[in-house]
């Protein structure tokens, strides 16, 4: 069986990633490395985890040696690498843990790699997966390519950054087989609700006042996360090693109309009067080095592999706040913090 480790497998992107690859590759072993930091969630895997097909492997990537140790025992084929600190704000007031997951921790990885690997290369793929954040911000128009040069404004993105030159670095000096992908903004099913969509859902729900960062002109690129799984699968499998593809939804919203959007959603869902939950809108103080817009050109990616965004904008919402409203219960959950509990109840005694 091919050993595929994916890491932050517990968390909202990476959870989509291992579902897709434990149901649809019977043939992989997959291995899913997290740490259940207060982002990686169990419950958000508990439909596959009694697949055969499926490990999970409770560890921290800042870790070298316990890397090197897990590389050395299960000899992966292939990495698919999503353990990150990913939340911008939390970045902001804690900027080192930023440096030592995201850039300690993926040179950790590469480093374990490279030393099972060992110039044997055939076969062998390290899948290092990216935010569109390191390139910056843009003005009102124009588009993030793969050739953009990198600016990060963000502790997060700046960290990000970092990590995917440290991948590149690897190939580059050592031939390690490597791809690197940047994505927009994710949304849908799984996400922890300190991100824009999620926190706003669960505030409307419970009549929480909802914090607009500055005047809310920010613009953000969407995707459904399901698509980013399906866009991760296609270039794991037939991207050419050492290259970047950019994934996007081609779908702008400034921030003030997407959240307008979503009250109107879940008022409807609600059975709530129309306009209801707009009321909440509480403007903030801005976000300190706010990114004005975001916006990914994924030409190459829908080029070479026919990839595209599976679906329309308000459709993907509405089934995400479905998917809220449906599973309160895992949403309590994540606000109480008893999710961790569920680690221990699970696997504690394995
Ligand atoms: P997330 O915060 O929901 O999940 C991160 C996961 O990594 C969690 O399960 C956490 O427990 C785990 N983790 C954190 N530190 C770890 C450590 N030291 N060792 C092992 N595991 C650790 O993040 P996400 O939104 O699912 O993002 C996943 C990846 O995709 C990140 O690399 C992020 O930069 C990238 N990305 C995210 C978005 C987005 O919109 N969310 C967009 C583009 C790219
Ligand atoms: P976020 O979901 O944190 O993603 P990112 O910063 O990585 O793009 O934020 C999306 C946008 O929403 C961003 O422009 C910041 C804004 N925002 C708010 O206005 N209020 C909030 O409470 C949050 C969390 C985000």
């Amino acid at each position: 069986m091919k050993k595929i480790l994916i890491t932050g497998g517990a968390g909202f992107i990476g959870s989509h990633v291992v579902r897709l690859f434990v149901n649809k590759y019977p043939d992989y072993m997959i291995y899913n490395l997290d740490k259940l930091t207060y982002a990686g969630n169990l419950e958000n895997l508990k439909d596959i985890d009694k697949k055969p097909n499926y490990k999970f492997v409770l560890s921290d990537i800042k870790n070298g040696e316990s890397m090197l140790e897990l590389f050395k025992k299960e000899q992966f084929e292939g990495v698919i690498h999503l353990a990150a600190e990913s939340h911008v704000d939390r970045s902001i007031s804690h900027p080192t843990e930023f440096v030592m997951t995201n850039v300690i921790g993926t040179v950790n990885l590469l480093n374990a790699a490279k030393f099972i690997w060992n110039g044997n290369w055939e076969g062998k793929l390290f899948y290092h997966v990216s935010t569109d954040e390191v390139y910056g911000t843009l003005g009102k128009t124009g588009f993030f390519t793969e050739e953009t040069a990198y600016d990060p404004h963000s502790p997060y993105s700046a960290s990000k950054a970092s990590s995917d030159h440290f991948v590149r670095a690897y190939h580059d000096t050592y031939g390690l087989p490597s791809i690197v992908s940047n994505c927009s903004n994710n949304y849908g099913p799984n996400q922890f609700p300190e991100k824009l969509i999620p926190l706003f859902i669960n505030n409307i729900c419970h009549n929480k006042p909802l914090p607009v960062y500055g005047k809310g002109y920010n613009v953000r690129d969407w995707l459904y996360v399901v698509d980013h799984a399906a866009a991760i699968d296609l270039i794991y499998h037939t991207g050419n090693k050492g290259e970047t593809f950019n994934i996007g939804g081609n779908n702008e919203w400034r921030n003030i109309d997407l959240i307008k959007l979503l009250c109107k959603i879940t008022d409807k869902k609600l059975g709530r009067e129309p306009h209801t939950s707009e009321k909440l809108i509480t403007y903030v103080t801005d976000r300190a080095g706010h990114d004005l817009r975001y916006a990914i050109d994924s030409f190459k990616l829908q080029k070479e592999f026919g990839w595209k965004p599976s679906l329309r904008f308000e459709e993907g919402l509405e089934k995400t706040v479905k998917w809220y409203l449906n599973n309160q219960g895992w949403l309590n959950n994540v606000t109480s913090g008893n999710y961790q509990k569920y680690y221990q109840e699970m696997y504690g005694n394995r």
